[in-house]
Order: C-alpha cells, then structure tokens, then sequence
C-alpha cells in the first residue's frame, strides 16, 4: 500500500514511457518484417513485455536494451508453432492480436491465455471475425473467453463492419489480412486509434483510408524500419489532470504523442476550461509527437458523449478525477466499455471516489458527477488495475489528508515508474504503508 500527500504544485519537464498500444503494434508487425524493426523508447510496462514474450516463444528473435530502451524485433525463419501455451497475461492487446495473427499462419497450432482478469474480458468481437474470415478458434463459452485454441489456416479477406469501436478488434482483423486472399476491409462504428495503419503506412505497406473504412491487401513482403515510439498520451494524461487541478502548477511534458485519435481528453478538458498549449510538434514514425504543457486551470463542468469515448476510452478514470475539481455538472454517457477492461472501471472509481466524500454518481454507461468536491483522505483500492491505482494517486494530490492506495504495484502494467516521477514533480516523499 502506498501512501500519496496532498501537494498544491506539479512543477518542471517530464518524459513518460513509450506509447503501449505503438509499442504492442511495433513487436507484431516487427515480427512480420523480413529485416526487423528496431525501435527506441518501447514501452517498459509488463503488458509489452508479455507480447515479447509471446512472439519469442513463437521463434522471433527479440534483443532488448534496457538501459537505452531499445528493442529489436525479427522473425529470420518465420513465426513457429509455440511449445507451451501463450500467456498474454493482463494484456488485452497482447491477446487480441495474437488471436489475429495465429489464425492465418497455415497449420500452426497454439493456446492462448491469460490472468484472471483477461480471462472474464470478452473475445468473441475479435474471434467472429476471424471466424468469419476461415479462422478454427475454440475454447471456452464457445470462443467467448480465453483459454482459446487457435488451428491456423489460409484466411480469405471480406468486409466486416464491427459491432463494438475497438482499435484491438480493427488490428486483429488487419494482421490476420495480411496474409489472408484478396483485401480485407474493416468498417468501424466511430473512429478508434490508428496507430495500426500509420505504422503499416510508415513500413511502406498499403492502406486504403476512406472514412470509417480501412483495407489492406496481401503482402508478402514487408522490409522493416527503424524510429523512435512517442511519449504515451495516457501516461501523460495523469500528469495533463493532475496539473490542472491542483493550485500552483505548470509542467511541460516532453515528446508525448498527440494523435488526434488518442487526444479527446485535451478537447474535453478544454472545453472545462484547460489552459494549455501544444508546443514543438514533430513526426516520429509517422505519429505526431509534442510537448503538452500545462498550467493550474479553474474547470467547470462538461458533458462527454458516446462519440468521443473512443478518443478517451482510457483517460476516463482520470477524468472522473477532474469532474470531482469541476464546478458543476460532468456527464460521461455511451462509456459502458469501462465494464470490460482491465476492471470494471465505472464501478471501481465510483467506489473509491465515493468513499473520499466525491459526488459521484455510478450510471450503466458512465458518471454523473457533481463538483467541486473537496476530497477527503482515506483509502482506494486499485482492484488491480493499472489505470484505477494512478487516477485515484492523482484524486490524493488534492484530498485534504493522504490516500492510502491498495495494490498499487499494477501500476507497472504500463508505468513501472509512475511513483517515481511523482515524487519528483511533487518534490514530496512517498511512504509506503503496510495494510
Ligand atoms: C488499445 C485499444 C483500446 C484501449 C486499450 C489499448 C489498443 O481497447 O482501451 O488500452 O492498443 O488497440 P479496445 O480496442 O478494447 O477499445
């Protein structure tokens, strides 16, 4: 259990860790790659580490430099059938693409799984496409839930029009695509993040992009490439919140990447009154990249809807967090989502909010939260996710005594130093607190 102090300034520069979902993408297409792909600042967290594990148990050759944050991702013979069953651990990503890059390497057998809370999260969205496309998947609730056994086979393309936005489902399909007969088009229900067809359009691969529709054809060869993986815009989105919200702040955060797919959090707190600014903004591997520099700001209440959850799916607990400082109404509809992912995210921070005074109202599909609240000390628990632990951090930066966090090390499923680079912005000392 860690123990976080009220403060009233977030001051000075910081790098965060390299983007999860480019970092996930870079291993898997690296994989696919004849020369390899070597990229810089890969993200340090457990989930990528549970992808490279994965493809190294499938033949690819992965060298990591930890000390530098490089790594280089090849597959010289080819992906192989794995011995033992892959385990993606917590990561849905990791799960989600493997299912779609298994499913069409002819002949091979594997098993994937998971932890206990990748194991309640759905699969079918991605396994009745596939299905669809010729994959042979079974497992558990008829291919609902991991364990899944994948057979793999010569896929056909087609069109699939998904039910659900979601980037993981959009990859799983494109992956499976590639080596799959004639073109495979997805259609998406609102935009998701794009990281997938970037990256395939940096390594010279072909995307056809009209509107809510993306196609890619058979390749056969993809040469590789090289560059550096942006600043996570999620692992920044802690930082952009707690800024705002707490009295004496400016903090710039350095070489985040400002894809327009994964900002939504920035045009809603704008619209609650943010006071930032988007500076040096390059290209990085195709992805926008910048520094977000951002001061205390007096917010007010918003509504979020069902269409921009997709640009923010991520960011929501720490938006909850926000609303608590907001004067007035925040509304977040359409984000039923939050259920399904790492914990069911709606619930867990309308019960660790709650429980520090916050008016907080807990709806089917999002929060009714009513500000500003000063929040009280007292206890939160992380129920394991990553992304509850460090929103509720940020929700005791501003509480009027310290919040105790409960199993706080899932922080490290994507930032391992999470706790690290608040004692330095904070210039206060964390205490760790036995339970
Ligand atoms: C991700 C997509 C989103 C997101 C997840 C990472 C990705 O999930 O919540 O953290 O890398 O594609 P869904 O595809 O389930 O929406």
């Amino acid at each position: 259990m860690i123990e976080i102090n009220p403060t009233s300034r977030i001051n000075g520069e910081i790098h965060v860790p390299g983007d999860k979902s480019i970092s996930h993408r870079a291993a898997f297409l690296g994989a696919l790659t004849r020369d390899g792909v070597e990229v810089s600042n890969f993200s340090p967290g457990q989930d990528c580490a549970s992808t490279l594990a994965c493809l190294e148990a499938m033949g690819c050759a992965v060298e990591q430099d930890k000390a530098l944050n490089t790594v280089k991702i090849k597959a010289p013979a080819g992906l192989k059938e794995p011995k033992d069953v892959l385990d993606a651990k917590n990561s849905g990503t990791t799960a989600r693409l493997l299912l779609g890059l298994l499913s069409g390497i002819p002949n091979l057998f594997a098993v994937v799984t998971g932890d206990e809370s990748l194991k309640r999260r759905p699969m079918g969205r991605v396994v009745k496409p596939l299905v669809a496309m010729g994959a042979k998947i079974d497992g558990r609730e008829f291919g609902e839930r991991l364990p899944l056994a994948v057979r793999g086979r010569k896929l056909s393309g087609g069109v699939h029009a998904l039910q659900v936005a979601s980037a993981q489902v959009k990859t799983a399909i494109l992956l499976a695509g590639l080596g799959a007969q004639g073109a495979t088009t997805v259609i998406e229900p609102s935009p998701t993040r794009d990281h997938t067809e970037i990256m395939l359009e940096y390594l010279g691969v072909p995307v056809l992009k009209d509107g809510l529709k993306v196609t890619v054809y058979p390749t056969s060869s993809i040469p590789g490439g090289s560059w550096r993986i942006p600043g996570d815009f999620s692992a920044a989105a802690f930082w952009i919140v707690a800024a705002a919200i707490t009295a004496e702040s400016e903090l710039r955060i350095k070489e985040v990447n400002v894809n327009p797919t994964r900002t939504g959090l920035l045009k809603v707190l704008e619209r609650m009154g943010l006071d930032h600014a988007i500076e040096d903004e390059t290209l990085s591997g195709g992805e926008r990249t910048a520094t977000v520099a951002v001061r205390s700001s007096r917010l007010k209440g918003t509504t979020v809807s069902p269409e921009e959850v997709p640009s923010l799916i991520d960011e929501l607990p720490v938006l909850a967090v926000a609303a608590t400082q907001a004067e007035g109404i925040t509304e977040i509809r359409g984000a039923r989502e939050l259920r399904v992912k790492e914990s069911d995210r709606i619930h867990a921070m309308a019960i660790n909010l709650k429980a520090l005074g916050a008016q907080i109202q807990e709806t089917d599909d999002g929060w009714i939260i009513k500000g500003r609240t000063a929040l009280l000390g007292g206890r939160a628990k992380s129920f394991g996710d990553h992304r509850v632990a460090m929103a509720m951090a940020v929700a005791g930066l501003v509480a009027t005594g310290p919040v105790c966090i409960e199993d706080e090390e899932c922080v490290s499923i994507s930032y391992p130093g999470f706790f690290d680079d608040l004692t330095e912005l904070t210039q206060t000392c964390l205490k760790e607190v036995s339970s």
